[in-house]
């Protein structure tokens, strides 16, 4: 059967399609049926099932005879480091870590807040947490204490399992000062902070809350897999939304297992045992989706990797690694490649490494610009699939399913919905749109296994944000169009998120940061595009009335704020100081013209400006930072 016929099957009967995936799940009561839509719009996929998410990626492989298999590697550039981890290694290391949790009474449903590098312990931390039903949230390592702060308020950890550091190419990020500093500033105190020591630096350790990680862990007993509900949330995964409050989006555990096992063959082609790598970071969802969860899951090898496409040494490191690894499918971020191709755009670096494992690459987190696909496509002559998704769904929406079909490329595309969603564009009033009409994407209710049934501590917001604008639908944040073919166009964002280096940032939770500077009366933070990173984050000051300080010197400690307050992530390095802002007559900013003066786009003047001569004042405020040129 190819994509149409697996497509239409799902269409015609998801029942039935999705209780066929689940087959491949190993459960410790089998659920009676998939959806249970007793609730809807609220939906859920086999509540009433029991299972263990460890189990299925650690345990049930060592019993199937992959013990000795390779289930991790560390490659690890910043540190010269590499070493790799079989399954039954890593189901010894994980439940004796989950041991320590439980000994310290940490047990299911308990939050766990991970803030790990990419290291194998921040792997070791998740499976540890889901052996004993406890609900892990990772925390990203380049947001600053500030960010990991809300997230402590948020999600009320009992523990937060750390390293002493992080390594950037440039530096060594101490995280427990970080930690402290957050601790600090939450209102909620975790009992518990298990730190790794690294050797690059080691930690102080406060009496009676820190511990050693190894000392942690000394004399604890291995334990088993604990049984969860199909329903009980997995974990925890903080994203950005318009306004500066993180969402916690929660996953669920049954859902997530069906779903991410069944992308392996079907949507990667991979098959069990192949080497899988995700170049990316377990703060993400592809880390979480993609590092740890689906490539153990269905038994592959996953490569954990620390450093960066460029600089670490080189431009030839992704290629060493897929050589040295023997990795068949490689799956990162566009602006990964854009990195590499700047610094060798004839790909002189390709020619030193053996790539014949190497089957297809993917990308996703920001658009695939034409450009760095067709790169990719010439130097390395194997599919170069753009597929598009969501922290909020945590697997593919959209894309060229290989292991189903090898459907025509279409560049600028990533091609066509994958079995469990129905996507549409609607207009402003939820009207369904024609073909090639520019509109909201939307996506059919229910949402597939494993997509999030609601926020964390926020089930209004949840309704809010994604169900109440379109009924019936959830709604993507993204806009774009389908054409006559049924491919998907994904062109840009309706609220204020960018996309910075594949990292999703709200301008609004810059904005507040900003308006915290005691000389700031008004701002904007706007996305202009960059030809690295996609987007970059630009800040329009309005200064208050008496300021007579000097302004290079406003701007810089608004720069120093939001590095300190959100974390060097966010790239917020450019910022210009203007008398006023475009608003519409009722008070609205308009980002969206903003960012269209920056990109040298044409614009409509709308007709609720309040007065249009400022859009001169924004070109010339973008043209001294070198943009609008
Ligand atoms: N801990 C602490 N700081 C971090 C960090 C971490 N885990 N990750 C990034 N940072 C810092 C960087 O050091 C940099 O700081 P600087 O302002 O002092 O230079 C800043 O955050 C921005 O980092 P980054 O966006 O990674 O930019 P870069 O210039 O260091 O590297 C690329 C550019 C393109 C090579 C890099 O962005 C990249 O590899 N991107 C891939 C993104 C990706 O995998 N996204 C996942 C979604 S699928
Ligand atoms: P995140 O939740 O961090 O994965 O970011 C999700 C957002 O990234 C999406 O809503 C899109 O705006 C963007 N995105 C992800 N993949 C793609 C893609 N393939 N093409 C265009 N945009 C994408």
């Amino acid at each position: 059967m190819g994509y149409k016929e697996i497509y239409n099957s799902w269409k015609n009967d998801p029942e039935s399609f999705w209780m066929t995936a689940a087959d491949a799940i190993d459960w410790v009561k089998k659920p009676s049926k998939a959806l249970f839509s007793e609730r809807a719009p609220l939906y859920e996929w086999f509540c009433d099932s029991e299972v263990n998410t460890c189990y299925n990626a650690v345990d049930r492989h060592v019993l199937n005879g992959r013990a000795n298999q390779k289930a991790v590697i560390y490659d690890s550039p910043v540190t010269d480091t590499t070493y790799s981890i079989t399954y039954s290694e890593l189901q010894e290391k994980v439940a004796t870590l989950a041991g320590a949790l439980l000994a310290k009474g940490i047990s299911k449903g308990d939050r766990v807040i991970i803030y790990m590098p990419m290291v194998p312990e921040g792997l070791i931390s998740m499976l540890a947490c889901a052996r004993i039903g406890a609900i892990h949230s990772v925390v990203f390592g380049g947001f600053a204490s500030n960010e990991l702060a809300v997230r402590i308020d948020d999600a009320k950890p009992k523990a937060i399992l750390a390293a002493s550091c992080g390594i950037e190419p440039n530096r060594i990020i101490e995280y427990k000062p970080l930690i402290d500093a957050a601790i600090n500033l939450a209102n909620h105190k975790p009992q518990t902070v298990v730190i790794l020591q690294r050797p690059q630096c080691t930690a102080e350790l406060i009496d009676g809350r820190d511990y050693d990680w190894m000392e942690f862990q000394k004399s604890a007993e291995q334990t088993e897999c604990v049984p969860v509900e199909g329903n009980h949330p997995a974990y925890l995964l903080y994203t950005s939304g318009t306004t500066g409050a993180p969402k916690g989006v929660l996953r669920p555990t049954a859902g997530h297992l069906v779903a991410l096992n069944w992308t392996m063959k079907n949507f990667y082609n991979v098959n069990p045992g192949e080497v899988f790598w995700a170049a990316s970071d377990i703060g993400w969802i592809v880390g979480h989706s993609y590092i740890c969860y689906a490539p153990l899951i269905h038994g592959n090898t996953t490569v954990v990797f620390e450093g960066k496409p460029v600089g670490t040494p080189d431009a030839g490191t992704f290629w060493r690694i897929i050589s040295e690894h023997n990795v068949s499918v490689l799956f990162t971020a566009p602006t990964a490649f854009r990195a590499i191709k700047r610094l060798d755009p004839a790909g002189e670096f390709t020619k030193k490494f053996n790539l014949s494992s190497l089957k297809a690459m993917f990308l996703a987190g920001e658009r695939a610009d034409p450009d760095t696909i067709n790169w990719a496509q010439s130097l390395l002559g194997i599919p170069i699939i753009d597929h598009w998704w969501q922290t909020e769904t945590g697997f593919v929406i959209a894309g060229n399913p290989l292991g189903i079909d090898k459907l025509p490329i279409k560049v600028g595309s990533p091609t066509v919905p994958i079995p469990g969603y129905e996507v549409k564009v609607l207009d402003e009033d939820g009207n369904e749109l024609s073909s090639d009409e520019f509109g909201a994407l939307a996506i059919k209710l229910p949402l597939p296994p494993g997509t999030l049934p609601t926020l964390w501590n926020a089930p209004d917001r949840f309704k809010s944000s994604y169900l109440d604008k379109f009924p019936g639908y959830y709604e993507t944040g993204d806009a774009g169009m389908i054409d006559s073919d049924g491919y998907l166009y994904i062109m840009a964002r309706t609220d204020d998120v960018i996309n910075v280096a594949g990292h999703r940032l709200s301008t609004g939770a810059i904005e507040e940061v900003l308006a915290n500077h005691p000389d700031v009366a008004e701002c904007a933070v706007v996305g202009v595009s960059d030809n690295l990173k996609g987007q970059l984050p630009v800040g329009f000051l309005c200064l208050s009335a008496n300021v007579e300080r000097d302004i290079r010197q406003i701007v810089d400690e608004c720069i120093k704020l939001v590095r300190d307050q959100i974390g060097p992530v966010a790239a917020f390095k450019q910022a210009v100081v203007v008398d006023r802002l475009p608003k519409t007559r009722s008070g609205k900013i308009l980002r969206g013209i903003m960012v269209k003066i920056a990109d040298n786009q044409e614009y409509k003047m709308p007709a609720t400006i309040d007065d249009p001569s400022i859009l001169d004042e924004i070109k010339l405020a973008f043209r001294s930072i070198g943009y609008a040129k």
